[in-house]
């Protein structure tokens, strides 16, 4: 990446407008002659920061590292065909077969120029506050003693219901308002600790072995995301950023935790004690597990996160074996 960004504009600019200023100076500081002039350092170095450009025509490096402690290259060790893989990437993005349900798929929630512009039922009630013995699971019927200030909330900003099934309005943002937006101490006028996710699939436990074509799953009730009782697809605790050009990014996620290491298993590279990918090294044919570290690829610890999430994709306990089991019942 920071080859293709090392223009730096920003600082050739800062330099110019420098050199001007310095010039400009020069005259002042002589009418000063009759003391002797201290000479300030002329300008404190100005961090680099790179401009933006297109990434048009740029494709990502190629992932490499270690599998089991010998070097490995993804496209020389793992990939046959590249552009079969290109292929598959880009229909497990579409495939509804992948969620439990059938019917979600990765672009369910990265539809919209790769990211969630649906507007119903997104609202997670915030990871902080899940307890169902609260008053009040969504919305925020209390104040929170940390924020100084902070108000209570029994509605959307709009006046809405707010929670499960709720038709986002315009008038619902921001979720948080300040008296002057640009002073952080000035009045709280409304604040929710609801959070805008994606909504993903109903709350559900996987069934096992009876795995035919379509995912066997119990659904049971679900106490935060529900309608009188009624199940609705339960909600994340963010909403969904696009995925474009996301390959590009050294780490994924809002909080960046899908690793720029792929361990071939979990998004949390070498964090991960547990993971490893199992292969065979002799004509035994006995897999053993391996570790694997593949750098340059957040976009693939990223991505197998939400097919096993109960959230997300999966009914609880769902593996990423009885996902390609049922992909295979597919075809
Ligand atoms: C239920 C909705 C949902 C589904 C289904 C889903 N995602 Fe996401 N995706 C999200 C949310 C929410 C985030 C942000 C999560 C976070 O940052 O904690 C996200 C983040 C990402 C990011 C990170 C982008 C960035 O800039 O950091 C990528 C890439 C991505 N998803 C790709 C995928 C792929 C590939 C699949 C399918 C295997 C998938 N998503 C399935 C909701 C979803």
């Amino acid at each position: 990446m920071v080859k293709y960004l090392s223009l730096f504009r920003i600082p050739r600019f800062t330099c110019a407008m420098a050199g001007a200023l310095l010039v400009i100076g020069l005259p002042v500081a002589s009418a000063w002659a009759a003391d002797p002039v201290v000479v300030e350092p002329a300008v404190p170095s100005v961090p680099d920061v790179p401009t933006l450009q297109s990434l048009r025509g740029l494709l990502p490096p190629d992932p490499s590292g270690t599998e089991g402690g010998r070097k490995v290259d993804l496209m020389t060790d793992y990939v046959l065909n590249r552009p079969a893989a290109v292929l598959l990437g880009k229909a497990l993005f579409w495939d509804m077969e992948i969620g439990s349900d059938g019917s979600t798929a990765c672009a369910s929630c990265h539809f919209h120029a790769g990211a969630d512009h649906r507007t119903t039922n997104q609202i997670n009630p915030g990871q902080a506050n899940t307890n169902a013995n609260v008053s009040s699971i969504f919305n925020k019927p209390f104040t929170a003693s940390d924020i100084p200030g902070d108000v209570p909330t029994y509605t959307t900003k709009s006046g809405g219901k707010g929670g499960p099934n709720y038709q986002l309005k315009k008038s619902d943002f921001p979720t948080h308002v300040l008296a002057n937006p640009l002073d952080r101490n000035s009045a709280i006028l409304f604040s929710t600790d609801d959070v805008i996710g994606s909504q993903g699939v109903f709350d559900a436990n996987f069934v096992k072995p009876h795995q035919a074509r379509f995912d066997k799953c119990v659904q049971q009730p679900d106490g935060i995301f529900q309608v009188g009782g009624i199940n609705v697809r339960r909600s994340t605790g963010r909403n969904a950023p696009t995925v474009i050009n996301a390959a590009f990014n050294v780490r994924n996620f809002w909080d960046g935790r899908a690793n720029n290491v792929f361990n071939g298993f979990s998004p949390f590279g070498n964090r991960d004690p547990d993971a490893g990918i199992f292969v065979t090294s002799d004509r035994s044919g006995v897999a053993t597990k391996v570790r694997l570290a593949l750098k340059d690829a957040s976009a693939a610890s990223q991505a197998v996160g939400p097919p096993g999430s109960p959230v997300e994709m999966s009914c609880g306990g769902r593996t990423f074996a009885d996902i390609g089991r049922r992909m295979l019942d597919t075809l």
